[in-house]
């Protein structure tokens, strides 16, 4: 029998015939169960699984100290949510302080400005628990595009208890009953100046009401009923205070509809981490993982991560699963470069089709080093930057004339990047938000490398020569203006 027949008769569920060859018996009989029983096990472990219970124990079949190992990591670094445990929250000491000053001594509304992932959610959390150990009632709201004046403040209502209220004795019945402010609330939707009615009668308690991410909510409407609310507060010494973040455009904005108001804002550009933070946010991971990170494989980090925490925690994760999976309790250079790689694999995935064959097509016509070079001077000017920048990031390179007429010829022809003609004369900006991080990544990963690789007899000098990299700029002001204006 062929094997077309073979096959074809087991299809139809037929007892395929013994072939006459008994040496090809093998083929048809069944295999012997034992066998059987082994190919199956073999198969199912290849299976993908999850290697840890919905309770964060190691999955039964692996309880071994890898997979206790691999659990805690999980925890020590959170790239994709923020920090709410205080102790993995690392350094950020300064800028804490000065939030809690301005709320506490100035009594002003603050507004937290900066890039995705600089940390400004983590820090809205470590703030909400200072507060709350002070007894302030927080209420926190994370915008979203829909949300609308009635909605967050309804919601924040309902968490204020009817205790804290003129009207009510800690006695009446409603405040016994766990009322809260929500309940004295009409159905007709909600103005700056009810709210604010409704605050003026709060007694023996401030209220932070936290207004996260934003820049997310699309509305124009919901921004001038919150410049609205801010004036209201602050003209009549309400005991509430509003702290948001996101990015800059939100604070100018906020302030174009009620210029007065600026006097009663505290804006803070969130800056970035310094290297020694950076290095405590992987220390603190070492601590809670029980993994360790090499020096070498530390600096690594320190360098691609450019004071990101989001950077950092994504490497450090990546790279603590490579070492475990490499059976190793410590992570070497090569897991942070597969981490590298493997963020890149990431971040290439969340930019359009158009804009990789853009770089591909540039990598491939010997301007690689301009697409660094443009990515490290957006970077550390919030994204707008112009051929100053280059200069002052870059003052030894070579042949900076042709690197500058490069991305000039680049902006012009609406190559990756866009011409912005603003206050500061013409200057760059990437079109697409996405290419940024993943050019950075992409740079620095090779900058590292290359500066590792021992020089003919000289040992490699790493700190020296990943001096190549943009000069450190310190962080722009607090609110300052070109900050602001910028970004
Ligand atoms: N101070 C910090 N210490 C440790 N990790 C941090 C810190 N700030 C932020 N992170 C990490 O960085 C990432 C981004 O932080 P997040 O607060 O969400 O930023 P943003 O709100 O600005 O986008 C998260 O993974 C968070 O765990
Ligand atoms: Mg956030």
């Amino acid at each position: 029998m062929s094997w077309i027949n073979s096959l074809m008769a087991r299809s139809f569920g037929r007892k395929p015939k013994a072939p006459s060859n008994p040496q090809s018996n093998l083929v048809f009989a069944a295999p012997p169960a034992v066998k059987r029983d082994a190919g199956k096990k073999a198969q199912s472990n290849l299976f993908p699984r999850f290697q840890s219970m919905a309770g964060d124990q190691p999955a039964s079949r692996q309880n071994d100290a890898s997979a206790a190992m691999r659990v805690k990591l999980r925890s020590a670094f959170t790239p994709s949510q923020p920090i709410t445990d205080s102790r993995m929250f690392a350094g950020r000491i300064d800028v804490l302080t000065t939030l809690i000053r301005s709320i506490e001594d100035q009594r002003v509304h603050v507004i937290m400005y900066g890039e995705r992932g600089i940390g400004k959610t983590s820090l809205v959390h470590v703030l909400t628990q200072a507060a709350q150990e002070a007894r302030y009632i927080v209420v926190y709201c994370s915008c979203g595009a829909g949300s609308t004046f009635d909605e967050i403040f309804r919601a924040v209502a309902a968490d204020i208890p009817l205790l804290f209220h003129k009207g009510f004795a800690p006695t009446d019945n409603e405040a016994e009953r766990g009322g809260t402010l929500a309940d004295l609330l009409p159905a007709s939707p909600l103005t700056p100046r009810l709210v604010a009615d409704l605050f003026a009668k709060l007694t023996g308690t401030r209220v932070l009401v936290v207004l996260d991410e934003f820049d997310v909510c699309e509305s124009p409407d919901f921004r001038r009923n919150i410049a609205e609310l801010i004036k209201n507060l602050s003209d009549r010494s309400i005991r509430t205070q509003l702290v948001i973040a996101g990015v800059a455009a939100d604070l100018t904005e906020l302030v174009e509809h009620i210029p007065s108001i600026r006097r009663n804002i505290f804006a803070m550009q969130v800056p970035k981490m310094t290297a020694s933070e950076v290095n405590s946010l992987v220390e603190n991971g070492e601590d809670v993982s029980g993994v360790t990170f090499d020096k070498a494989a530390t600096d690594f980090i320190v360098f691609v991560a450019n004071g990101s925490p989001y950077f950092a925690s994504l490497l450090s994760h990546h790279a603590g699963l490579a070492a475990i999976d490499a059976g190793r309790s410590n992570v070497t250079v090569d897991d942070v470069s597969q981490a590298v790689d493997q963020a890149l694999t990431e971040f290439r995935s969340r930019i359009s089709k158009h804009s990789q064959l853009q770089i591909d097509q540039a990598a491939k016509s010997g301007v690689r080093h301009v697409l660094g070079v443009m990515a490290g001077a957006a970077l550390f000017n919030n994204g707008r930057f112009d051929s100053r920048d280059v200069d002052a990031l870059y003052p030894s390179i070579a042949n900076a004339a042709n690197l500058k007429a490069t991305i000039e010829d680049f902006a012009s022809k609406h190559v990756l990047l866009e011409i912005l003609d603003d206050e500061y004369g013409r200057g760059y900006r990437f079109s697409e938000e996405a290419v940024l991080p993943y050019l950075w990544i992409l740079a620095a990963q090779k900058r590292f490398l290359e500066a590792r690789k021992p020089v003919a007899s000289e040992p490699a000098r790493v700190s020296e020569k990943v001096a190549e990299k943009p000069v450190e700029k310190s962080a722009p002001p607090a609110g300052g203006a070109r900050a602001a204006g910028r970004s």
